[in-house]
């Protein structure tokens, strides 16, 4: 695994970073935020070596799983296989990492196709050092456990982290979820509207909310100003 200089220097800020008295095991998540570019790397992986920037205008879902040979990790790449085809639709590519050896990937993905009939053909990257996994707080900074949490990013085409979620290793994650947040993150990029609570393709979006006083007493019922379905507003 080798890294490029841009992922070297974002280690070191996480490592020079100075955590508040009490907090010295940050929570894992903790390092990256929602609009931050994704830090790049590359690294072996099952399918050969990936840098992340290539992936630049495509969509691309990374997600970090504590171990290869779990039983819950074994349960997500089954599920996250099996929906392969739905993310290719959505122009979405899916990468792995685990810190576990590439030669430990390989063994864990024949299992699964033999135990479960599905070949995982998406990159599931090695990360012995854990140079990735710390860039990306999928470990704590000072951790010494090197299982990383079950952390998911949404990454946009212009390599902008716009989602992500943190998961313990005990629970597994959604596919499902993974598939409705990423059309939420494309439908809300149309430019429309918001997405609301349980909103799924198909569904109305909603407004942004009107930005003037004279919007606000203009509006109709008491909520409508800042609560409105998208297509409501033609109706006005
Ligand atoms: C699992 O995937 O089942 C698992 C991984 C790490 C710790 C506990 C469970």
């Amino acid at each position: 695994m080798y890294c490029n200089p841009d992922v070297k220097w974002y280690v070191e800020c996480m490592t020079n970073h100075e955590f508040p008295a009490g907090s010295e095991r940050a929570a894992p998540c903790a390092g990256l935020r929602i609009g931050d570019l994704a830090p790049d790397f590359s690294a072996r992986s099952t399918t050969g070596d990936v840098r992340l920037s290539d992936y630049r205008g495509r969509w691309l879902v990374l997600v970090s799983h504590p171990a290869d040979f779990t039983p819950v990790c074994t349960t997500e790449f089954v599920a996250l296989a099996r929906a392969a085809e739905e993310f290719e639709r959505r122009d979405c590519a899916l990468m792995a990492l685990s810190v576990d050896s590439l030669f430990s990937h390989f063994a864990w993905l024949r299992m699964i196709r033999d135990r479960f009939g599905i070949e995982v053909r998406f990159p599931i990257i090695e990360d012995p050092t854990l140079v990735i996994a710390r860039a990306y707080g999928m470990v704590a900074p000072q951790d010494s456990d090197s299982a990383t949490v079950r952390a998911t990013f949404f990454i946009d085409p212009e390599g902008v982290i716009r989602a992500m979620s943190c998961y313990p290793a005990n629970v597994g994650r959604s596919t499902q979820e993974m598939i409705r947040t990423l059309d939420a993150l494309q439908a809300v990029d149309e430019g429309t509207g918001l997405a609301p609570a349980n909103w799924e393709p198909g569904e109305s979006l909603l407004r942004h909310p009107r930005a003037t006083l004279e919007d606000v007493f203009a509006a109709d019922g008491q909520a409508d100003w800042f609560l409105q379905h998208a297509e409501q507003e033609s109706s006005r």
